[in-house]
């Protein structure tokens, strides 16, 4: 059990391990945070490349806010609506903005399916939605599986306080990872053998960490595994309008599914399948803390909906986002725009690193990251090997990449790369890093150690520790990206030193 001072007066859950912060995913926040890049004050910082933040629309959404300013109840236009707003505490949530909200899901799903807004229930951001649909679904000691390579927080999300296990079902590269009804049914097997329920099936679609959505024939098949094993399948679609490359054919929505096959019971029930979602990626705001669970199951619903007392979305964050939601011009211009933008952003950067000879996956048409394959420059092929490569790459390269270790994938040599969190100038100055170190390397030098593709450390800094356990300093991240030391900028739920989970959430 970790040590915290006076844990002994601490309860077993808060101070167990399965909040997931000892991983290296975690570690390289904590090296980003102790030295981070800035194009003048820093500019041998380490670059945030591990934070899947969307930041190439927030100018269209600050333009929009500046034009409407009667959505907001802090402008001399709002303020007439400040008291029904502020004294609001409905766990049902204000009508408009379930309705906003189903509408806005149905646009991102390119108007293919309809949403009933009186089956999305509130959750803080995805986070507290996945977990509130695992307290519904599933007992202290059943079992979910979970397609890996796969978002480390699901982790914490779905197990810390519900204690339900997470059981992978291991994907891996010779079919581009994708989930085979074989692998379901080895992890199923693994898991009833040990005495294990399993409640359930979660996914991520499109992936986290692949970047890759799953074709229509996969999806079908996932319903189908559910169906028959009769286990819920939760479908976190967070990254649903995060498409780019012929966004409306490339996903699809496990909504899709039902409208197409509810009439053949023995292959789809509805009643087993939810969706999660969240406006953190698609609308690029985290911090408002919006994510919902839109359940087909009635009693889900009603439960959850109960249960949603604990991680609401603020009525204020509400009534904003039901005027910009309504606003079907701009959410249209938004989307694509977007959608625009990450397939540019997302073009520059891999053909970046394949003029470097490093490879990405090449299914991958969604998310606001890159999963590159590193495994030609291993030492080993084993996690050690890895996770070595690893500290190179944040201590002396000075990016913080995320290794496939903490994503729980098989194969040792991926990494995910984040491209959306920065401005283009950040971009280049992460690829030109890259350029050098791996020049460094073909060079055969070991030069990639120092002189080459190596930023120095400042003079009287200590050199990184093996380990990466860092300790925080004081300096903070603004919204841009930038950092601060000022200490407005701390984040409210922020403790002294900051969490690194509160950027994990991604
Ligand atoms: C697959 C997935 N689910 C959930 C989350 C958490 O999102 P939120 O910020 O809405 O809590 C993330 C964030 O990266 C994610 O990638």
């Amino acid at each position: 059990m970790e040590s915290v001072k006076g844990s002994c007066v601490l309860s077993k859950m808060a101070t167990n391990e399965r909040h997931g912060e000892n991983s290296p995913y975690f570690d390289g926040w904590k090296a980003y945070d102790a030295y981070p890049f800035h194009p003048t004050d820093r500019p041998d910082g380490v670059i945030q490349m591990g934070l899947a933040e969307n930041q190439l629309c927030l100018d269209m959404i600050r333009d929009w806010i500046e034009k409407n300013p009667q959505a907001s109840i802090c402008t001399p236009e709002g303020l007439h609506m400040f008291k029904d707003v502020a004294l609001f505490q409905d766990y049902h949530g204000l009508p408009r903005f379930r309705q906003a909200v189903a509408k806005f899901m149905e646009r991102g799903r390119g108007n293919k399916v309809r949403f009933d807004p009186e089956r999305i229930v509130m959750g803080g951001g995805a986070t507290g939605a996945n977990e509130l649909i695992t307290f519904c679904l599933a007992d202290d000691g059943d079992a979910f599986l979970v397609p890996s390579p796969y978002y480390p927080a699901f982790d914490r999300d779905l197990g810390w306080r519900t204690k339900v296990q997470i059981i992978p079902v291991h994907c891996n590269s010779s079919n581009n990872f994708q989930i085979t009804r074989p692998a379901l049914e080895t992890a199923y097997d693994q898991a009833t053998r040990t005495g294990s329920t399993v409640k359930g099936l979660v996914i991520a679609n499109p992936s986290n960490p692949l970047g890759t959505c799953l074709d229509r024939t996969t999806l079908e098949s996932l319903v189908a595994f559910a169906t028959e094993k009769r286990i819920h399948l939760v479908a976190d679609e967070i990254y649903a309008a995060t498409v780019f490359h012929n966004p409306t054919t490339q996903f699809v929505s496990v909504a899709e599914v039902i409208r197409d096959n509810a009439a053949d019971p023995a292959r789809c029930d509805p009643d087993l399948i939810h969706i999660v979602y969240s406006l953190s990626k698609d609308m690029g705001l985290p911090g408002l803390r919006v994510g919902v669970v839109y359940s087909y199951n009635d009693a889900v619903v009603r439960c959850g909906r109960r249960m949603s007392s604990f991680g609401l979305v603020s009525s204020q964050t509400q009534h904003l986002l039901a005027a910009m939601l309504s606003d079907e011009d701009f959410v249209g211009r938004l989307l694509l725009e977007s959608s625009r933008r990450l397939g540019e952003r997302h073009g520059r950067f891999s053909k970046g690193l394949e003029r470097v000879g490093i490879r990405c996956l090449e299914s991958s048409c969604a998310g606001l990251f890159v999963w590159m394959d590193l495994r030609h420059l291993l030492k080993e092929a084993s996690y050690e090997g890895e996770l070595a490569l690893w500290r190179v790459i944040v201590n002396e390269v000075k990016l913080n990449v995320s290794p496939g270790v903490s994503f729980h994938c098989v194969e040792p040599g991926w990494f995910r790369v984040c491209f959306a969190n920065m401005d283009e100038g950040t971009m280049e100055v992460a690829l030109q890093r890259i350029r050098a170190f791996i020049q460094g390397k073909e060079a055969g030098d070991g030069r990639e150690n120092n002189d080459v593709g190596v930023v120095k450390p400042p003079a009287g800094k200590k050199r990184w520790q093996k380990d990466l356990r860092l300790s925080f300093k004081t300096v903070r991240r603004s919204e841009e990206g930038h950092v601060s030391s000022s200490p407005l900028r701390m984040s409210p739920h922020s403790p002294i030193p900051r969490s690194p989970l509160l950027w994990a959430r991604n």
